[in-house]
């Protein structure tokens, strides 16, 4: 049996799921089932105690990227496979959001916005892509993707990792050690890092001073990579000009959090990258297919790295 569990259209994925997988029964939650046969779980933010009595579940898919909040689950035993998507129709979203910053910050629509308000008729002088540096934290699948677009629209992209990836047109950054290097030579940084202990809180104020006066930070990762504080601190100081955020400490953000008016921020309640059904359900088939053949699902993740 596999059970279901989504926040959203959670009919419309029983029903391609079970079209996926005839000869599994998909059930869905609150419906009582016997949780013993439950073999795979589909889930996106369940309940709390949700795989408590799971006993024979084989694997747990992520209905999204991110797994950090589904490995710090108490109910779930942790030998369980745990999958997540990869891609998954989000990388071109993701390169849309990001591309949508990029054109903001490179032909200063913000400037003109404020200008337009003033009634004032005066153009500015905008970098070329070529003059334009991006920087992208995270070189997966949707980082990845991101990097080489940019690159192949041609600006000029370089990304940092943790293992280094080579990309037509990106320039490489591998490790800790390289990233203050790699923010200082960015006018754009575009955080797209998984949540791990590693990049909880890199992004702080020190970190982020790092990046040149005047620079713009595009954060669609996740909000505990970024001290907000900080992030307001050099907004309101003007050392960075512009902030487009998906993502935040707490989410839904608080009506009181001082980001809601700031002038030079664009925020958006984490939209950047949403899961479709269609591709969603066709990668987890196939990794339900994979894991019966005894093979090793795309996307399983490594716990002790964190994604
Ligand atoms: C969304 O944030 C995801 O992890 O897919």
């Amino acid at each position: 049996m596999l059970y279901l569990y989504t926040p959203q259209d959670m009919a419309c994925y029983q029903h391609a799921l079970q079209q996926a997988l005839p000869q599994q029964e998909v059930r869905c939650w609150p419906e009582e089932v016997a949780a013993v046969q439950v073999k795979y779980a589909v889930v996106w933010n369940p309940p709390a105690g949700f795989f408590k009595y799971m006993v024979n579940l084989q694997a747990v898919f992520v209905l999204g990227a991110g797994v950090d909040r589904i490995l710090k689950r108490d109910d779930l035993d942790p030998t369980v496979p745990i999958v997540r998507l990869t891609d998954a129709g989000m990388a071109q979203q993701m390169l849309e959001y990001v591309l949508y910053g990029v054109l903001h910050v490179q032909r200063q629509m913000g400037q003109y916005r404020r200008q337009q308000t003033l009634r004032q008729w005066q153009a500015l002088t905008a970098p070329s892509a070529g003059q334009t540096r991006i920087g992208v934290l995270g070189l997966g699948e949707i980082g990845g993707w991101v990097a080489q677009s940019l690159a192949a629209m041609g600006y000029a992209v370089a990304g940092w990792s943790r293992a280094g990836r080579q990309l037509p047109g990106v320039q490489d950054y591998i490790g800790q050690a390289a990233l203050p290097d790699l923010l200082a030579r960015s006018d754009i940084l575009v955080n797209l890092l998984p949540a791990t202990v590693q990049t909880r809180g890199l992004l702080d104020g020190r970190m982020l001073s790092h990046l040149p006066s005047g620079a713009a930070i595009i954060n669609a990762g996740r909000g505990e990579q970024v001290d907000e504080a900080a992030l307001l601190g050099l907004l309101d100081s003007g050392h960075l000009r512009f902030a487009m955020l998906d993502v935040f400490e707490v989410e839904p953000l608080e009506s009181v959090h001082p980001l809601w008016s700031h002038p030079s921020v664009l925020l958006t309640p984490h939209i950047a990258a949403m899961t479709l059904v269609e591709p969603a359900v066709e990668q987890i088939a196939a990794n339900v297919q994979t894991i019966i053949q005894g093979g090793v699902p795309q996307g399983l993740v490594e716990r002790e790295r964190g994604y």
